[in-house]
């Protein structure tokens, strides 16, 4: 059984599933449709990912959304995309290596080649500097989230977006430091980009995801970013970072 907090089992988490859901395939797809421009390899990394699926209820976790995405879009852009996935808790990760397999084996995703390791900043050394792609934090319920990793990632590799995900609505109910003590605008600014994005509350109010990106010339309002170089963006984040 992976470790009770190593997968999302609160009454929000099915929210963040959702909006995880309505961002990753834009976010996959725009990341490798310009790896395949560049001829670079496309990497998307899900760096707490967690057992794969809620052992409880069966819903999936991060690693298989993100993997299912990627498989979407490979098969779609025909262009492989390298799917690293990371937890420091062994069972967790097993869990997420046996789940994806399963898909595999059943060709229910394609064009992958996965990459299952136990520490962050092993992981980020075997991504080529030269990758375009995502990487994927989610700190819920965890307060030691290393931003000096993130940094590194970014500094490493120049090309790949970041995205941070943040429990806003139950840590402003219940003022509960310890539960997300993440602050976005840290995070974000921890990554060096040169463009930081908030999401508006995702969609349903419990979830908010931070984006930095080094792409000046594409806007990300369609899916409900907001620029924090803009006064909407600045307020947002002073109202997702009052708790
Ligand atoms: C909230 S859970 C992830 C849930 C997963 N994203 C999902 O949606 O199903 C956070 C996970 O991060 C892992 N974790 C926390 N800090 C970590 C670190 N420094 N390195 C690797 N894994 C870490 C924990 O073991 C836990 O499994």
């Amino acid at each position: 059984m992976p470790a009770n907090g190593s997968y999302g089992s609160g009454r929000a988490t099915p929210f963040k599933q959702a909006a995880l859901e309505s961002v990753a395939g834009h976010l996959i797809g725009s990341s490798c449709a310009v790896g395949r421009k560049w001829k670079r390899p496309v990497v998307v990394a899900d760096m707490t990912c967690g057992p794969g699926v809620n052992p409880e209820t069966g819903a999936d976790g991060s690693p298989l959304i993100l993997a299912r995405h990627c498989s979407l879009t490979a098969t779609r852009l025909k262009y492989g995309i390298s799917f690293v996935y990371v937890d420091r808790d062994e069972v967790a990760l097993e869990s997420t290596r046996h789940e994806l397999l399963q898909l595999i084996e059943r060709r229910a995703i394609q064009g992958l080649v996965t990459c299952p390791r136990l520490n962050q900043t092993e992981a980020i050394a075997q991504i080529p500097s030269t990758a375009v792609g995502l990487a994927y934090w989610d700190p819920t319920r965890y307060n030691d989230l290393d931003l000096s990793v993130i940094t590194s990632l970014s500094r490493q590799c120049t090309y790949m977006d970041i995205l941070v995900t943040r429990e806003c609505l139950a840590a402003k109910r219940m003022n509960c430091a310890g539960l997300d003590v993440t602050n976005l605008k840290e995070a974000l600014e921890a990554t060096g980009k040169k463009m930081l994005y908030a999401m508006k509350y995702a969609k349903w109010g419990w979830w908010s995801f931070g984006f930095a990106s080094n792409w000046t010339k594409r806007g990300f309002q369609d899916w409900d970013f907001l620029d924090l170089n803009t006064e909407d963006g600045r307020h947002l984040l002073d109202d997702l970072d009052a708790s």
